[in-house]
């Protein structure tokens, strides 16, 4: 498998010169600018599909390899995209079942972007013929450096093609009708099957209330856009097998799961575009931060910034612009994740079209004079001198599993709440962890655990084959795990685990969970901790027994007063800790750092201001420790001593950074 394995930071963005053919002077000049900008790697020819084929079988390259080639001259790179995000008019009108066909049973017109069917022959054809014909012309162009497949793979098709292809799924999955009404609990309100053919994905005008159909049509989706990218990659890999491929992920994007993508990218990429500015930067930086965590473990490697805003974006509700020292932090907030390109959408504003008002490194003004610009050039000019962390891994001993099987049954189990909160619990234990200054590696339940020493899973519903036995092995050895409310519920066809929850799980958290009671938004119950501490918690809370675990924390409130709300259980050389209901971030943080401390995993940098995260990346020639502030004022943090990459200058000690500020520190090692 090909890596991207470039020698330099990756600098630049999302380039649409097809929008510009008639306009030679300006594509001249965005060369000349992207020199200026310090930008050397341009995604090129991503919608592009109707300037590529403007009708069926006639191909118009030659304008993309007068891009490829001025680029070529001029040092500057390229991934090249598949056009496959949106297909032209033509096609739409001529072969329909292109098209997405909706959960109700109609088909879509042609408009949008990703308004296609991912099981079609023919758009597979379609695809496959112009992916062959752009290999076979560019896939040695001295320009090209990797592939940029389709964009933001996203949404499903419910036509009959993909009802077929949902049942063989199931065919592959069961087995046989019976082991699927068994895994289903079909038995239940007369919904068993007799036929496959009687199978039908979930719609809102026929079956939606089978979890297991749910469940397994949500894996679907993933697994046939993954056979999709497949047949993309197909053509790339044969006919230029030197270049590596991704495809943008937008990772906490409920409909597909980022993992299952490991077996068909080379290098995994992400689209960043928080809401900097809106409230609370430091936990846009916190959500930023989860992102990064999860693609970097796609495929445990460095992953491409593949886009990003350079100003303000024109899709949020209000589009705030980056503050003055927003665009270098944020940008370095990805490095420091994990990023080994920092990229953009766009590099020219369109000058028409539904993102014409969308934030470019080139404003419709056209020309350098502008503070994103500068802010843009900037970046271009302190990313070479990191240039040593460039596939530099992140040494992370503190894990969060957030899975894409548990957030579905989740998401889908009909009570105790209709909404349980999934994604705020994780996002809550990974911003507690996140505040006390570790690396940490988002896995899914799937994942090997040895190199770490805490292990958080919250809310671990689902339980898969393998999983608990993985999770006593981790703890027998000395691991450190942080389980919570709705724990140990189901397994991996949500199928309830019989004899008591945590199902699985008991032995190891020594607890019974007898009940769970739900909350309403904005009441809540309160923890009372053994040592003194207090503090209030929401959304659900389980009544549990310690059977072998120790409690070191109890109920406040409500008729469940003085039942345990915390416990431990040791478990061989490590522990096992239970936290039966939803309590706030500063009560994790606090826990956490005791968990760490612990457990032997010391923070990145002492004293870690409130507002400021620190991540680190270990290469072959060190260790580099980012530390950026977030929180809106000046701040004072503790730098071990090495040299401050952005000033040259040496650190250690104490240092201030500015609002909005950052030290990336080469540390001396000792
Ligand atoms: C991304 C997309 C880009 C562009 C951008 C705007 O999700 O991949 O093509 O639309 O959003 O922020």
């Amino acid at each position: 498998m090909p890596e991207l394995n470039l020698p330099f930071f990756g600098h630049g963005g999302d380039y649409n010169p097809d929008q510009w053919r008639d306009r030679p002077d300006i594509l001249k000049e965005d060369i000349r600018l992207m020199k200026l900008a310090g930008c050397n790697l341009m995604s090129v020819g991503i919608f592009a599909w109707s300037a590529l084929e403007p009708e069926e079988g006639r191909f118009d390259f030659d304008w993309l390899e007068d891009v490829l080639d001025r680029f070529a001259e001029n040092g500057i790179y390229a991934f090249l995209a598949t056009p496959s995000g949106a297909r032209p008019a033509w096609m739409s009108e001529k072969y329909p079942e292109v098209l997405r066909v909706r959960e109700d049973g109609g088909r879509n017109l042609h408009g949008y972007r990703h308004n296609h069917c991912f099981t079609s022959p023919v758009y597979r054809k379609f695809v496959r013929r112009i992916n062959t014909a752009l290999a076979e012309r560019f896939g040695h162009h001295p320009a090209v450096v990797g592939w940029h497949v389709s964009n933001e793979y996203g949404g499903a098709c419910h036509c009959e093609l993909c009802q077929e292809a949902f049942r063989e799924f199931l065919k592959r999955e069961y087995g046989t009708l019976d082991a699927l009404n068994h895994a289903w609990w079909t038995g239940f309100w007369s919904k068993t099957y007799t036929d496959w053919s009687q199978l039908h994905s979930p719609s809102p005008v026929g079956e939606r209330y089978v979890h297991g159909l749910t469940l397994s049509w949500k894996r679907f989706v993933t697994h046939q856009t993954v056979d999709f990218m497949r047949a993309e990659v197909e053509p790339l890999h044969r006919i230029a097998p030197h270049l590596p491929v991704t495809t943008n992920l937008m990772t906490l994007y409920e409909g597909l799961d980022p993992f299952r993508f490991a077996e068909v990218l080379d290098f995994a990429s992400f689209d960043n575009y928080p809401n900097w500015g809106s409230a609370d930067d430091e936990a846009e930086a916190a959500y930023a931060a989860l992102n990064f965590d999860i693609v970097r473990n796609v495929l445990k490697r460095p992953f491409a910034l593949m886009e990003s805003t350079p100003s303000q974006v024109n899709w949020q509700e209000v589009c705030k612009l980056k503050k003055p020292g927003m665009h270098l932090l944020s940008s370095l907030h990805a490095v420091a994740h994990g990023a080994d390109t920092v990229q953009y959408f766009q590099w020219r504003q369109s000058r028409g079209g539904w993102e014409k008002f969308h934030g470019a490194v080139v404003s419709h003004a056209g020309h350098e004079h502008t503070r994103t610009f500068r802010d843009v050039a900037e970046v271009g000019r302190v990313l070479p001198r990191l240039t040593g962390v460039l596939g530099a891994s992140t040494p992370a001993r503190a894990a969060l599993i957030f899975d894409w099987d548990n957030r579905w049954a989740l998401g889908d189990s009909q009570g105790p709440r209709r909404e349980t909160h999934y994604e705020d619990t994780a996002f809550e234990h990974y911003r507690a962890l996140k505040r006390c200054g570790v690396d940490i590696d988002v896995i899914d339940e799937g994942a090997d655990l040895s190199s770490y020493a805490l292990v958080a899973a919250p809310m671990l519903y689902m339980v898969k084959p393998g999983v608990a036995e993985k999770l006593e092995s981790f703890v027998q050895k000395g691991g450190t795990l942080v389980a919570t409310c709705r724990t140990g519920c189901v397994d991996r066809d949500d199928l309830c685990f019989l004899g008591g929850f945590p199902g699985p799980l008991r032995r190891l958290l020594g607890v019974w969970i007898e009940e769970t009671d739900a909350l309403y938004d904005g009441e809540t119950n309160e923890i009372r901790m053994a040592d003194g501490r207090a503090c209030a918690c929401s959304t659900l809370c389980d009544l549990i027994h310690a059977e072998t675990a120790r409690v070191l924390g109890e109920y406040g409130r409500d008729f469940y007063a003085g039942m345990p709300a915390v416990t431990v259980n040791d478990f061989g050389a490590g522990h096992a800790y239970y936290i039966a209901t939803r309590p706030g971030v500063e009560f994790l943080a606090d826990f956490y750092r005791s968990r760490l401390a612990e457990a032997g995993v010391a923070p990145l940098i002492r004293d870690l201001p409130a507002g400021v995260q620190a991540a680190s990346r270990a290469g072959a020639d060190g260790r580099y420790l980012f530390v950026m502030n977030f929180s809106g004022k000046p701040v004072q943090v503790q730098l071990p001593e090495g040299v401050n990459l952005l000033t040259g200058a040496a650190a250690g000690g104490t240092a201030e950074l500015e609002v909005n500020g950052a030290a990336v520190v080469q540390i001396k090692e000792a």
